[in-house]
Formats: C-alpha cells, structure tokens, sequence
C-alpha cells in the first residue's frame, strides 16, 4: 500500500505541472486547459499542502488590471477554503516573443527593464500571497551563437538584475528569499548559470548574497550528467538549499520533467535519504518544501494527470520509508563502519594539531605503509548492494 501524503509532509506542485496542456515541439495539446481554482482543490484532495505559479499561470499575459483582480481574488478564495498555501512563487520570463533573447540578459537594454518591472510586479504579489521563496528561472537567459552574446556582459547583467530585486524585497520588508533554479540548456541551446556549481559561484558575488540560494531540479543536473545528490549535498553544504524541484529524467537528453523516481531510482533514494536523514543525528538536512516540477505524460487524460500527481507523493514518501529502514538495519549499521563511511568526519589533523606536527609525526609518512594501506578494500559495494536490496522490499 502506498503511504498517505499530509500537510506535515509539505508536498508542492507548480500550477504549470499539473496543468501542462502537453504542447510539445511536434504536437498539439492533448489536454483542456485546467482551471487554477480547480487545481487547488484536487491537489489539497490528494494531500498536497502547497501550490506555486507564475505570474502568468495564473494571470494570462495581457490581462486589465480589473481580470487581473478578479483572477487572484478567485485564487485566494480556494486556498482559504483549503488550506492550501503558496510557499513559492516565480515569474514567466520565456514565454512572450519579447524575452526570445533572455530578460535580465537580453541584449535589449528596453526589455531587460521590462523584465525588472514584470518581477517587480510579481513580488508584490508573492508577498501578498505569503510565500517565502522567490524562484529565478533563467530558460532564455543564454544563446544559440556564442559570436552574440557577450558572456561576462551578460553576467554583469544579471547579477545588476537580482541586486536590484533583492534591494527592492529588503527595501519593502517582503522577507522572500530567492531561489537561482540552474538548467543546462533547453530552450535556449546554452543557458547561462548551467549547473548547481556555477550557481553557487555566481552567488557568492552578489551583493546581497546571504538571501540567494539555489533551487535545483532533478532532471536539470542530469541534463549535464551529473549526480544530484551530490548536488544537493554541496548546496547544502553552503547553505543554499533554499527550495527543491523533484522530478524524474533518463539520462542526457532533452528534459523530461518526468514523475518522481521514474528516472535514476537508485539516486533518487539516496537523495531522500539525504534529505531526511542527513541533518546531524539524522533529522531532515532540508526542512523546506518537497515541489515537484514535472510534466504529466503527453498520453494522460485528466484522470491520468492525478495518478501522476500523487504518484510524484507515493513515490517519495515510500523512498523516505526505504530510507528510514536502511538506516535502522543493523547490517547497514556494520556496512558504513566497514566502508568506514563515518571516519570521514574527523578532521585529518587532531585539534591543534598544526603541519609542524604533522612533518614531525613519523608514523604519518616514514613509517607509513603505503602499498599496505593501498590493499585495504572499501567494501563500497557491498553497501551500495545493501541499499538496492532495501530499495527494492527485499529487507525490512
Ligand atoms: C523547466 C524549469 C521550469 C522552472 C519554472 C520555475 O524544466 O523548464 O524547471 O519548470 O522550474 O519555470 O521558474
Ligand atoms: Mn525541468
Ligand atoms: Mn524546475
């Protein structure tokens, strides 16, 4: 039986996910278009606790002030009869034809003050709204002709950008924290800020750097390849795991944005496990919401679309159980002391311990046995082994 999602659990779904009309490059859309009211309520039905959007999910671009009200008033009704709560909040920067070469990195100087003005306008709203996070997804930031867009311009750009919109939440006392979701490329065929590691770098340089984390996407790390959890694990920590979106992908290809754990399983688990059990004692190292951001397969109908949804739920809190019960097994126990996986922990020098002692300590190099510590097996595989047997039912 798959588990039950709550509140407590903190699940979240962009407004875009569920109600992804599956337009693709080569098809039309297979489904209607879902009411935002209506989502709000299935997904508090299926026990998610949180909705996100952007601006123009929920406010067709284009729309009067006076639609513009009735939309978010209409909004709001469903979440106080729900419960539901809006933790995050993002602006639609890729959309329009007028953002074809990026917002804040358009060579366009008109459009990069548009692009300000549209986020501008969309945290006051955020904040209206009570969320605590503020999602930078830079799709269009980037190029296809590496001969028009100058690289450090555009970074000096768009660090201009979010100083700026951090000094305008500081300024109003909107307390929203912003989120730099990186993706490698897809729509634009490089996108700038590629990866978690070039996020946290690009952090570090802005000016109000302490309010800046990133929010990285499963499939958009292995886009490049790469490990996710090991991902996660470094903005962690840096201490910049501000938000998270989940979802599934099958190696290095166009993004899939498929259910959660329908791609790498095995690394999924290991980014739960991460995520619940990695704080120290093994609670939470991440207390923030679980968002998915996938798409519902292109074949489902609307019947389709929900068993998706809670599939992105089951799927989690099942691996949080697998999760729980590696760490409990006593074999596992043994398993990580043999692969001496704690032993990390300690520093390689003993407190106060400086290089003079260190060049003084015989046993560190003159009498150090080399080929001998170069025998020592890992035992790395048997643990792994131990993980997929957990993961897969096969112990309790
Ligand atoms: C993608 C991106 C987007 C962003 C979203 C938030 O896969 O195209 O992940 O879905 O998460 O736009 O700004
Ligand atoms: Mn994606
Ligand atoms: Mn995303």
């Amino acid at each position: 039986m798959a588990p039950q999602p709550t509140a407590a659990d903190k699940f979240s779904f962009g407004l875009w996910t569920i109600g992804w009309t599956a337009r693709d490059p080569f098809g039309d859309a297979t489904r209607a278009p879902l009411d935002p009211v209506e989502a709000v309520h299935k997904l508090a039905e299926l026990g998610a606790n949180g909705i996100t959007f952007h601006d123009d999910d929920l406010i067709p671009f284009g729309s009067d002030d006076a639609a513009r009200d009735g939309h978010i008033a209409r909004f709001r009704k469903a979440l106080e009869e729900t419960g539901v709560v809006v933790p995050m909040v993002t602006t639609n920067l890729f959309t329009q034809p007028v953002f074809k070469d990026g917002a804040f990195t358009s060579n366009d100087r008109d459009i990069r003050r548009y692009a300000l003005r549209k986020v501008m306008r969309n945290l006051d709203l955020a904040a209206e709204l009570g969320a605590s996070t503020y999602v930078f997804w830079g799709g269009r930031e980037g190029s296809e002709s590496d001969a028009a867009k100058d690289v450090r311009a555009a970074l000096d750009r768009y660090r201009e950008g979010i100083d700026l919109l951090a000094q305008y939440v500081i300024d109003r006392g909107y307390g929203l924290r912003f989120a730099i979701e990186p993706k490698p490329n897809e729509p634009r065929g490089d996108i700038l800020l590629p990866t978690v590691g070039h996020a946290l770098a690009f952090i570090a340089g802005l000016e109000h750097s302490d309010m800046v984390g990133v929010n990285p996407e499963v499939g958009h790390e292995q886009m490049a390849g790469l490990n996710f959890m090991h991902g996660i694990a470094q903005a962690l920590w840096a201490g910049k795991l501000f938000h998270i979106d989940l979802n599934g992908q099958r190696g290095i290809k166009f993004d899939q944005d498929l259910v959660f754990g329908h791609g790498d399983l095995l690394n999924a688990f290991f980014l739960v496990d991460l995520l619940e059990n990695g704080g120290v004692g093994g609670v939470p190292a991440y207390e923030g919401p679980r968002h998915f951001d996938y798409k519902p397969a292109r074949t489902e109908d609307y019947s389709g679309v929900w068993v998706s949804a809670a599939a992105n739920m089951s799927t989690y809190l099942l691996l949080k159980e697998r999760a729980a019960a590696f760490r409990a097994d006593p074999e596992v126990v043994e398993a990580l002391a043999a692969a001496r996986v704690g032993e990390l922990k300690e520093p390689t020098l003993a407190l106060g311990e400086t290089y003079t002692d260190l060049l003084a300590d015989r046993s560190a190099f003159e009498e150090f046995d080399p080929v001998a510590a170069g025998e020592r097996g890992l035992h790395a595989v048997r643990l792994n082994q131990l993980a997929v047997e957990h993961l897969m039912g096969a112990r309790s």
